[in-house]
């Protein structure tokens, strides 16, 4: 993989090709996640010198995966970590999601993420997604202000169509657009990537690895539980679970033939693909993020891709649902 720093758009920052995605950590998505655990997944990524993190207001009712990252970096220099975060989403009573990007709740709810997280500043602050009942220029005119406050170094937008991404773009300086991309949902190369590629917006995309599922270590009679989240997405159940196993299947042969693992074959080709700035894996413990981190030494080649191509042709279109 080529590790080069990427520049997040025209905002002078840089970043690696991985970031840890710590949505995970939250303790939400699944049971389990302890805080010991959440901390020491996000120390394994600095260790594994990924230094990029990615969170969200909304990531745990009270914010866990913004304190886990607190405590990871806790005596380490700030600046060595760059931390994004997200507004525009929280919690209503009963785990009832509720997208509110008005600006005094955007505002107060960046005051927020800052004192969880110990810092002044954040590097890059997102619209976590379009509050459809205000124009979405309301949202981005807060986040210009933040920008221009110091809030943040970086401004970025997410789960946005063209048009609001368009809109969003006019109304303040846009660096970043994070959408979920991954080998089988590749709904953003139609339209959003070419637009942020024309207009220097980089790409950071979430999913990589379709949620655990191109990790390869899923079993073909798992059932998820309630308490997991992925038991709502219909990749994972039925007819289309198996043919998304197959898949995995067909791409073993590459992993084994260049001597890496099946996540960091997936996190490399994901990492190459044009227009894409930033891969964010999540992790829910120490060891996933180490053997993921050796996709950094990852290298494709051209047998690998043309297969891969193939793999991707012959799966053809995947059941999904949007995460927002
Ligand atoms: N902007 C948005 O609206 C949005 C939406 C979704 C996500 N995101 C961001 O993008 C990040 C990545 O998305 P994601 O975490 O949902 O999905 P993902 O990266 O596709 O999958 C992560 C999950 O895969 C499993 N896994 C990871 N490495 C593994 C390994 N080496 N071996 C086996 N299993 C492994 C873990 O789950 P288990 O251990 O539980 O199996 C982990 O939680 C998030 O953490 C978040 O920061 C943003």
């Amino acid at each position: 993989m080529n590790t080069s720093p990427r520049a997040v758009g025209r905002s002078g920052l840089e970043v690696g090709p991985l970031g840890l995605g710590c949505w995970p950590l939250s303790g939400m998505t699944r049971a389990g996640i302890t805080p010991g655990a959440a901390v020491a997944t996000v120390a394994a990524a600095l260790d594994a010198g990924i230094v990029h993190l990615d969170t969200a207001y909304c990531y745990g009712e009270a914010g866990e995966s913004e304190q886990a990252i607190a405590r990871a970096i806790a005596g380490r220099q700030r600046e060595k970590a760059m931390i994004a975060s997200k507004c525009g989403i929280h919690w209503e009573p009963g785990r009832k999601q509720c997208v509110d990007g008005r600006p005094e709740r955007i505002r107060g709810e960046v005051e927020e993420s800052l004192t969880r997280l110990g810092t002044d500043h954040l590097d890059l602050l997102y619209l976590h997604a379009p509050d459809p009942t205000i124009p979405i220029e309301e949202s981005a005119g807060a986040l210009s202000e933040m920008l221009a406050e110091g809030k943040t170094r970086a401004v970025g937008v997410s789960n946005v169509s063209l048009p609001q991404l368009e809109r969003f773009a006019a109304a303040c300086p846009l660096a970043a657009c994070q959408m979920h991309f991954n080998m089988l949902q590749r709904e953003i190369s139609a339209e959003i990537l070419p637009w942020c590629h024309s207009h220097g917006v980089a790409m950071f995309v979430y999913w990589p690895l379709m949620k655990g599922l191109l990790a390869g270590l899923m079993p073909r009679d798992l059932v998820f539980p309630t308490s997991d989240s992925r038991h709502k997405y219909p990749m994972f159940t039925g007819d289309e679970f198996q043919r998304n196993l197959d898949f995995v299947d067909s791409l073993r042969p590459m992993a084994t033939r260049l001597g890496c693992e099946l996540p960091d074959l997936v996190l490399a080709w994901t990492a190459e693909q044009p227009g894409i700035t930033c891969v964010l894996f999540g992790a829910t413990c120490p060891e996933q993020v180490q053997i993921n981190a050796r996709a950094l030494a990852c290298e494709l080649d051209d047998e690998a891709r043309e297969a891969i191509a193939l793999a991707i042709r012959d799966r053809g279109p995947v059941a999904s649902r949007r995460a927002v």
